[in-house]
């Protein structure tokens, strides 16, 4: 955990923006896999980490606004427990560990919520995403199931995303770390990419390098050579040569905190002349993202400029064609690259995702696109100084896409669809890279993972 100091001052921080009433932040608890006792690995949830520290299951942190109280909910362990899991330290104990002088158990919550409830006091909580949480929070506040996530606090929701948007230096130094055990996972990758060798294997390895670092991967790795599908879990395919392989992993820390980096590769360690084009155009955007990334400029421009880097570049292949501000305001370089430059990391791989995206992403000036692609963007506002950000810019072929926008002719004015044939089997290209952002422009952060065409034949020679 980091200093008991740590999560006071984030607590009062929190509390300096909420008005008044009741604040609750439940954690995690186990979540069975195919049955109770064999559970998935316990996942601490990210805002009752951020707060409360603690990384076990079954705790509820309670905020008294009003009162100036603060409450850490769970149940002393009994001897079965200790049989199981050896000795615990008790619930005062685990509560003084975070500054909290008060432990309730989960049994007193009903009498205290319905003494809050009989006083009309505001009770704030965020959107649940674990059904378990869910139902605690209903009967406890005597609603509905559904009626939950439809009475959130957006004033919670939105001092907690401001809170957990600014990295502290401590946080920094953590997704620093995990990006530095994403830099020996990708270079392992590339290492050991030759024809022959299965996809397991290859993604096996890396996972492996990431649990013995820290809690393992920050979300299960994608490794494919079928990079055009976005988030291709697959795994059973044996590398060939002639084909790419697109790497999007990485590791958690002890601490929760994430790193998240993609890097493409060609099958035994030589690009072709066909993949080396669309690679550098990526780059290039890659590249522009990270020239212009600043406080001063939304992420929604950030996501646009480096469109406009990949449909210039298309066009210079002849895949593209026209106008390229025009074709980018329309949409139509989507077809090759429909999803957005990229998210918040943090405690989270999409940080804060479960808070609700639109929160985190958008603001009153800034709101949602619903047009393909631009849709998909996570975080369009302008960052702040401590912000870190992903910067994953790709060039997609997905041939579902390519077919059906081909039948209804769409966009023909920007698309020379009978160049694309030649590319059906190519695959995608995503490079993936961690952003801090500065307070005129933002770095890239952790030891640098090799990117360029040249870097990357280097090491996998
Ligand atoms: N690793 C998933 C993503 O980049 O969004
Ligand atoms: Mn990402
Ligand atoms: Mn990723």
């Amino acid at each position: 955990m980091f200093s008991t100091q740590t999560y006071i001052t984030r607590r009062n921080k929190l509390r300096s923006q909420i008005t008044n009433g009741l604040i609750i932040i439940p954690g995690n608890g186990e979540a069975a896999c195919n049955y109770k006792s064999n559970a998935y690995r316990f996942r601490q949830d990210s805002t009752f980490s951020y707060f409360f520290g603690i990384d076990e299951p079954n705790l509820m942190g309670i905020i008294d606004i009003d009162e100036n109280l603060e409450y850490l909910v769970g149940e002393n362990i009994e001897i079965d427990d200790i049989i199981w899991m050896g000795a615990q330290p008790s619930m005062l104990e685990k509560a003084a560990s975070v500054g909290i002088p008060n432990a309730l158990k989960h049994n007193n919550l009903k009498d205290f919520f319905g003494e809050a409830l009989q006083k009309n006091r505001k009770i704030h909580f965020t959107s649940q995403y674990r059904p378990e949480n869910t139902i605690m929070l209903s009967t406890l506040l005597e609603m509905s199931c559904n009626d939950v996530n439809a009475n959130i606090s957006v004033e919670l929701t939105k001092a907690i995303v401001n809170l957990r948007s600014v990295k502290e230096i401590a946080e920094i130094a953590e997704i620093e770390q995990m990006i530095d055990v994403a830099w020996i996972m990708h270079t392992t990758a590339m290492k050991i990419a030759r024809a022959g060798t299965s996809e397991r294997k290859i993604a096996g390895i890396i996972e492996g390098i990431a649990l013995s670092h820290g809690k393992g991967v920050s979300f299960p790795t994608i490794l494919t050579m079928n990079g055009e599908t976005l988030h291709n879990h697959y795994r059973g395919n044996i590398l060939k040569n002639g084909k790419l392989m697109l790497t999007d992993a990485g590791a958690e820390s002890e601490l929760l905190y994430a790193s998240d980096i993609t890097r493409t590769v060609p099958v035994g360690g030589k690009f072709n002349s066909q993949q080396k084009d669309i690679y550098n155009i990526v780059l290039q955007a890659n590249t522009k993202a990270i020239e212009i990334l600043s406080p001063q400029l939304s992420y929604l421009e950030v996501h646009l400029e480096a469109a406009k880097v990949i449909t210039n570049g298309l066009k210079d292949l002849g895949l593209m064609k026209g106008n390229i501000d025009d074709a980018v305001r329309e949409g139509a370089h989507a077809l090759f690259f429909p999803h957005g430059i990229g998210h918040q990391l943090g405690l989270d791989v999409h940080d804060m995702e479960a808070l609700g995206e639109d929160y985190v992403g958008y603001s009153d000036t800034i709101t949602r696109s619903s047009q393909f692609g631009l849709a998909y963007l996570r975080f369009a506002r302008k960052p702040m100084e401590g912000y870190v950000l992903t910067n994953e810019p790709g060039i997609y072929f997905i041939p579902a896409l390519i077919d059906l926008w081909t039948s209804q002719n769409k966009f023909s004015e920007f698309i020379n669809y009978n160049k694309l044939e030649a590319y059906k089997t190519f695959g995608g290209i995503r490079i993936e890279d961690d952003l801090l952002v500065t307070a005129k422009g933002c770095r890239l952060m952790g030891k640098p993972i090799p990117k360029t065409v040249e870097e990357i034949e280097v090491t996998m020679a």
